[in-house]
């Protein structure tokens, strides 16, 4: 079913696609946990091109390259790569395309991801292009809410925080459209959903409430989708001094809010989640973290035929 075809954004994927992946992910978590050594993808090569920052996404992606058979290569700054010497992303790919089997790539440009794709012959993975769409993010994160809530469908979620530049949410809320759960936007006014994605969330049936109140919104929620305000993306340093506190979850704001919600941040945080909430079983970020290993070792097989 996903044979061939590259992952460049959450609108792309039909319901059976995201459960072949889901069921993947869930069966090679099961292996990795009993140690048994998966050869599924023995002799292949995976790209790990990052011409942006990252911790999880490239490491979960080479640790699930390797353990699910493959070896990966990777490019882990523009520095580092030709890029830094003028070269085009278009020539690049199209050098790479020749050495490898899959490309996953994090570039600071919407669009990049597309563009890589359509200059190469392999699968291309889009691991974040800019403030654009991040869809194995976002594919990590359903699978984390099916685990931790037992189902996709029916919640309520709050998406909180840098809204506008977070790609993570721009790609989670398609997915939140397809599973008909209800969803608060909160942010501060100058950080709301772009329009347009509000927009096509609508339009694809969503319910969404948007407001700056987040007590509202929590004492509602079953889980809240934490952001870091993107720092990098603001071309005003001035202006990301005066929002970046705008919101922090702490056990005040617990306290008031639905019991027993999940709370769920792509992570890295900077302080927008205090450290003492993180005893809080409700605090399931770094298990979401843990998650993207297994569910990158689903997409990377799936997606280059050996599953
Ligand atoms: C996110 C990203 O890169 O968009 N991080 C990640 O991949 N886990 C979120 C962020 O950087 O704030």
């Amino acid at each position: 079913m996903l044979k061939g075809k590259d992952i460049l954004n959450t609108a792309q994927f039909s319901a059976e696609e995201l459960s072949l992946i889901m069921d993947t992910a869930a069966d090679y978590e099961q292996k990795v946990k009993n140690h048994e050594v998966i050869r599924d993808m023995e002799g292949r090569v995976v790209a790990c091109l990052f011409f942006e920052p990252s911790t999880r996404t490239r490491l979960s992606f080479e640790t699930a390259a390797n353990r699910v058979g493959a070896r990966a290569i990777s490019v882990s700054s523009a520095g580092s790569s030709s890029a830094a010497k003028g070269e085009t992303l278009v020539d690049t790919i199209r050098t790479i395309d020749g050495y490898i089997d899959v490309i996953v790539m994090r570039h600071p440009e919407i669009g990049s991801a597309k563009i890589a794709a359509d200059n190469a012959l392999h699968p291309v993975i889009n691991a974040g292009d800019g403030s654009g769409q991040h869809p194995t993010q976002a594919l990590l994160d359903i699978y984390t809410i099916r685990k931790e809530k037992g189902s996709l469908e029916g919640h309520t979620v709050t998406f909180l925080g840098d809204l506008k530049y977070g790609r993570t949410v721009h790609s989670l809320g398609y997915f939140m459209t397809l599973y008909k759960n209800k969803m608060f936007f909160v942010s501060p006014e100058s950080l709301r959903m772009p329009e347009e994605l509000t927009a096509d969330f609508r339009n694809r049936g969503a319910e969404i409430v948007e407001t700056e109140d987040i007590n509202e919104a929590l004492s509602k929620s079953d889980i809240v989708y934490v952001t870091r305000v993107q720092r990098e993306r603001f071309a005003d340093p001035a202006e990301y001094e005066r929002l970046k506190g705008s919101y922090i979850i702490d056990q005040k704001v617990i306290s008031k809010a639905k019991k027993g919600m999940t709370i769920l941040h792509p992570l890295p945080r900077v302080d927008e989640i205090s450290t003492d909430v993180d005893d809080y079983e409700g605090a399931a970020y770094f298990r979401q973290a843990h998650n993207g290993m297994y569910v990158r070792m689903a997409l990377l097989a799936l997606v280059s035929g050996a599953r």
